[in-house]
């Protein structure tokens, strides 16, 4: 397939720019020769995360809620009137997975209400490219391997059953205003500058108490892992090559997985040899875990994309990441 690359160079509206993932697209854009206005409330996200974009020309950082719709609306405007924006990516949202189990409308407001009210502000603007980061979350549990079409979609987290809810505006909008969307659903995701994610979560731990590390679950969840170099690799890709008004794509490993467990003892070798691993026990991590999953991503291979570390070398070059980062 050969079409003209809409990334190359482009104007970019990026929410959740400070955030792990989101921070790193503005980079990679930047990199490409685009221009970028990031929108984050930091609530989640860290401006350090934004050290290398905020020191060029070419871009922005707007601290603001996308739920605040009046806002955004003036925010856009003003810089759409310097130079139109080629496209939106929309990676706000929450990924505080706990605190949307313990009060649902986090999730209502910060995973699906920024996408509905994203949606409005993009129409009013004349914005009609949107990419949006979705979850293997919104599958549920299925015993298969996850492909596009697998189906029915039963979501067993609020944060799963937002996004799919936000997949769904998303299609509409295509039938009413959007001329293309692009809608990655994304395995765990690891790599520098994380704000979440267990490898994180291992490593505060660790830092906090380096003789134990007490770790939900029994170790024996496997899931596929992928390092966010190359999603952010796969999003481009994808947008570049992807021509339907909707285009929904897994982005993944092929067919590999990691268990907790090899997770937490990398973790372990690097930061405290010494230290003891204490598993609380039970197969699910926390309520809403799927702990159990693959990914099929032959439509992305079939597209022209395939990823070059397995699940197990994504991690080791994370943690070796974050490790750094937190401090050993
Ligand atoms: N990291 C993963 O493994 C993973 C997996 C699947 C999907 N995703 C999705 O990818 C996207 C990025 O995730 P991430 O891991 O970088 O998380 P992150 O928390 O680091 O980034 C999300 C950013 O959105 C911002 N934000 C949240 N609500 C906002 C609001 N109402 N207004 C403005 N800003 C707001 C946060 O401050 C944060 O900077 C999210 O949509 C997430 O659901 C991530």
């Amino acid at each position: 397939m050969n079409r003209t690359s809409i990334i190359q160079p482009g104007r970019f509206l990026v929410t959740g720019a400070a955030g792990f993932i989101g921070s790193h697209l503005t980079d990679r854009l930047l990199a490409r020769g685009g221009s970028v206005v990031g929108i984050d409330n930091l609530a989640l996200g860290r401006r350090e995360n934004l050290a290398r974009a905020l020191a060029q020309p070419g871009f922005r950082l707007h601290v603001t809620d996308v739920n605040d719709v009046a806002a955004c609306t003036r925010l856009i405007a003003e810089e759409a009137a310097r130079e139109p924006f080629t496209m939106a990516w929309h990676l706000a949202a929450n990924s505080d997975i706990r605190a949307g189990v313990a009060d649902s409308d986090v999730d209502l407001r910060n995973t699906f209400l920024t996408t509905h009210h994203l949606l409005q502000v993009l129409r009013r603007q004349g914005i009609r490219r949107l990419a949006f980061a979705s979850t293997s979350a919104v599958y549920g549990m299925h015993p298969a391997r996850l492909t596009e079409e697998t189906g029915p979609l039963f979501p067993i987290s609020n944060y799963g059953a937002m996004k799919l809810a936000s997949e769904a505006a998303i299609s509409a909008a295509v039938e009413s205003f959007l001329e293309r969307a692009w809608i990655f659903r994304f395995p765990n995701v690891v790599g520098s500058r994380a704000t979440h994610g267990a490898i994180h979560d291992f490593a505060l731990k660790l830092k906090r108490d380096p003789g134990e590390l007490e770790v939900l679950g029994d170790g024996t969840q496997a899931k596929p892992y992928l390092h966010v170099a190359e999603l952010i690799d796969a999003m481009v890709f994808i947008v570049d090559q992807a021509g339907e008004p909707l285009n929904c794509f897994n982005i993944g490993t092929v067919a590999s997985t990691t268990t907790v467990r090899y997770l937490a003892e990398a973790v372990v070798q690097r930061m405290a040899p010494q230290a003891r691993i204490r598993y609380t026990g039970g197969n699910k991590g926390w309520v809403g875990d799927v702990p159990r999953f693959n990914y099929a991503v032959d439509k992305l291979q079939r597209l022209g994309w395939t990823p070059r570390l397995t699940s197990d070398e994504a991690v080791d070059r994370a943690v070796a990441e974050v490790v750094a980062e937190v401090g050993g």
